[in-house]
């Protein structure tokens, strides 16, 4: 796919290698200054808890187009756990560990779209989008 861009995260320097990444690929694609900084803490979120929660994974990010409006999408995506009660884990402040549990429903508020799809034992995968308009 056109502009496609796989980030493996490992660790926290991976985390700011995806920022970067979906800043430029964002600024590529003609996204302003305000999308520009929601789109990379989105990302922020998303890496974070691949390594938090899944000790490693990819996030891969590349252009979209839906009747001729261009967007980014992000996907991220790991083998990891996964998540028994997606609900609670959507809930602001939900964090059975060590986090503030924002990150999963600040990451759906920051962008357009938002999916999780999560198998216990399995793993997870987050799908993001932004438009831009
Ligand atoms: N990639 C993941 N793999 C397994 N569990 C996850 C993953 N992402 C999130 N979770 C679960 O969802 C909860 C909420 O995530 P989040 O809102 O980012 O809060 P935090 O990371 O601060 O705990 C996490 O505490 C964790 O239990
Ligand atoms: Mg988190």
């Amino acid at each position: 796919m056109e502009n496609e861009m796989l980030t493996d995260i490992h660790s926290a320097v991976d985390i700011v290698t995806a920022r970067q990444r979906g800043r430029a690929l964002a600024l590529e694609l003609g996204f302003t200054g305000g999308d520009v900084t929601l789109i990379t803490a989105a990302i922020s979120e998303v890496a974070r808890n691949i390594v938090d929660h899944a000790k490693q994974g990819q996030i891969v990010m590349h252009r979209i187009q839906a009747k001729g409006d261009p967007g980014i999408q992000i996907v991220a995506t790991d083998a990891g756990p996964g998540i028994r009660d997606i609900g609670q884990a959507m809930q602001y402040g939900y964090s059975p560990r060590k986090g503030l549990g924002v990150g999963l429903p600040g990451a759906k508020w920051l962008m357009d779209e938002f999916d999780i799809v999560s198998r216990v034992g399995k793993g997870t995968t987050v799908t993001m989008k932004k438009w831009l308009r």
